[in-house]
């Protein structure tokens, strides 16, 4: 349906090709094992450009040695299906739109200097986004957001995408890379259009789609809504509190922590073994990712917002 690019040269050539079409290109940078948020965020690319390419490609680069590397979801052939279907209409237009390309790249194509998980036994270019990637997830996993960073700048410098397109559901990841797009002043279109499109979830748990979910028990799942709840409270307080004045941070992140520490103490009791344990709440600038919490001013002014 759609040609499957593996190597630069070969997306070279079908860039070139759109540009002489004088067609936009939108690009969506997946890991694959693709499920409904990932195609909302190729549909929103559809909608928004005459060409659409998705990358599928497994990052050794921010996976740390001890993580999923080996075992992370991998359902090609199914992936392939599932953007194959994807068509949306166009207005004044017979022919709905479709995917453009898939770019499938093996390990050597982004890596020519090879790649080891273990950042001490690597060579070649990597890239850091200094204060971004340390906090929030970046705490618990060091290393992840420079193999991100490095990654996603290789890809679009390949790719050269008018727009690019990234989930809420990863917003750390999607803020370092618009923050990493004005640092190493990244030509225009692209440096004011990298588009973040709203978490998807399941309709009925409202769990966040992830390609991770895979790993869930069945008799975890149910457990995994402690997240949506969280998040609930603390917008209930957050609501309140904006209608009054200021928000006071320490408030907002209280209801999500009491929150879970419930879901915490009921799964103890009556989980039959599934663990539920809280790594970390954060309440963040969204621009600076300054944590709000410890910052010098404990208030949200009105009109701003966080992550
Ligand atoms: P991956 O986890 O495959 O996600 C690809 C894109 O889909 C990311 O922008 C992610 O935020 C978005 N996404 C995933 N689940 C979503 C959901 N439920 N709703 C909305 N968007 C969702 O993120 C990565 O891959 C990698 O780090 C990558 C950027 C490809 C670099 O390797």
């Amino acid at each position: 349906p759609f040609p499957i690019l593996t190597s630069v040269s070969e997306v070279r050539e079908w860039r070139a090709a759109r540009q002489a079409a004088g067609e936009q290109v939108g690009f969506v940078p997946t890991m694959g094992a693709l499920h409904d948020g990932h195609l909302s965020l190729v549909r929103a690319s559809l909608l928004a450009n005459e060409a659409t390419v998705i990358s599928i490609f497994v990052n050794p680069a921010q996976f740390a040695p001890h993580e999923d590397l080996a075992t992370y979801p991998r359902t090609i052939e199914a992936d392939i299906a599932a953007l194959a279907s994807l068509t949306i209409p166009v207005e004044g237009s017979s022919s709905p739109r479709t995917v453009s390309a898939l770019f499938l790249p093996p390990i050597s194509a982004l890596y020519p200097s090879g790649i080891d998980t273990d950042v001490s036994k690597q060579r070649g270019t990597f890239l850091e986004v200094k204060g971004l990637q340390e906090v929030m997830e970046g705490v618990s996993r060091p290393g992840f957001f420079r193999g991100v960073a490095t990654v996603v700048i290789k890809l679009f410098n390949i790719i050269q995408p008018t727009k690019a397109y990234f989930g809420q559901k990863d917003i750390q990841q999607a803020l370092l890379l618009r923050r990493m797009l004005t640092d190493l002043h990244v030509p225009a279109p692209l440096a004011s259009n990298l588009v973040i499109i709203p978490t998807y979830r399941d309709a009925a748990s409202e769990l966040a789609l992830s390609s991770r979910n895979a790993y869930l028990r069945a008799e975890e799942r149910p457990w995994a809504t402690v997240l949506i709840d969280a998040l609930h409270k603390a917008q209930q307080v957050w609501d309140e509190q904006k209608t009054k004045g200021a928000v006071v941070v320490k408030d907002v992140l209280e209801a999500a922590r009491a929150s879970v520490r419930a879901v915490e103490k009921k799964a103890q009791e009556e989980g039959k073994g599934v663990e539920v344990r809280l790594i970390y709440v954060a309440l963040n600038d969204p621009d600076e990712l300054w944590d709000l919490e410890k910052g010098e001013s404990a208030m949200v002014p009105r009109g701003k917002g966080a992550v």
